[in-house]
């Protein structure tokens, strides 16, 4: 009999009665897209990067949530190849977000024994995000909770590009026969490699599209999309996705 972790609501609208979530079925990996931090605070008249602020709050509430239902590895879309086209205030502010976050709560994942990892080419980061990412990094190594993976500088296509380079490369050295080509040695390569594909993608603020996200690794994954822009985003909402994956049926093409 699986166990049912109780609905988290302190205060929930109406009291309305939700579900339970069933601990054997929680998506063992959680990809987030984290959108709508400029429309939640243009809606306030507040500048662009108070809606990132707040985000950045609402990352920590999450990893705690994730990490408390045994999610095992999280992955958050915080920096795309494609946001440097931002305004270069917006850019520097973005940068400096992982610093801050690390920073302030670098004490509380070590507690929950949250390992910290990047995607992306990060070496094309601002040397303090660097420094701040991989100090994380290093002191959170040893731990043995949730992944939290932070896609920093990430564009999907670039990666499978490279990825592909790599391959060509072994194969124009006569190191690979093209015949041995296969998806396993491709995923091999992929900055993903040591990771299980993600079970559950989730897009805040409307918007359904994948934004250069994981297009590879998200194949087979179930998708939950909300209205509710990112610094509105909370545990009830990841427990109504979590929820909203427990219903459906993972066919991955057979019947
Ligand atoms: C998309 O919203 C959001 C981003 C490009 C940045 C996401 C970053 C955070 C939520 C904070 C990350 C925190 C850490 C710890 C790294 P948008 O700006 O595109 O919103 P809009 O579509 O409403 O304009």
């Amino acid at each position: 009999m699986p166990l049912k972790i109780p609905f988290m609501s302190r205060k929930l609208p109406q009291q309305e009665k939700l579900q339970d979530i069933e601990s054997d079925n929680v998506p063992n990996h959680i990809a987030i897209i984290m959108d709508g931090n400029g429309r939640w605070a243009k809606e306030k008249n507040l500048p662009r990067i108070a809606g990132h602020k707040e985000g950045m709050g609402v990352v920590k509430k999450v990893v705690r949530h994730a990490s408390d239902l045994g999610v095992k590895t999280l992955t958050l879309y915080a920096f795309s190849t494609e946001n440097w086209k931002r305004p270069k205030k917006e850019v520097d502010f973005l940068m400096k977000l992982p610093v801050d976050f690390l920073q302030t709560y670098l004490p509380e994942l070590i507690e929950k024994n949250v390992r910290v990892q990047t995607i992306g080419t990060k070496g094309l980061l601002p040397e303090h995000t660097q420094q701040a990412v991989d100090e994380a990094i290093r002191q959170t190594e040893q731990n043995t909770g949730m992944i939290l993976n932070f896609a920093l500088n990430y564009g999907s296509r670039h990666e499978i590009v490279e990825v592909t380079k790599c391959l060509a490369n072994q194969v124009k050295r006569g190191e690979l026969e093209p015949e041995s080509i296969t998806e396993e040695l491709f995923e091999e390569n992929l900055y993903t490699s040591h990771l299980e594909e993600p079970d559950l993608l989730i897009r805040t603020s409307g918007e359904q599209r994948l934004s250069n996200f994981l297009l590879w690794q998200l194949a087979y994954a179930e998708f939950w999309f909300t209205d509710v822009y990112w610094p509105s985003f909370n545990e009830e909402t990841l427990e109504e996705a979590i929820r909203n994956y427990q219903k459906r049926k993972r066919r991955y093409g057979g019947v």
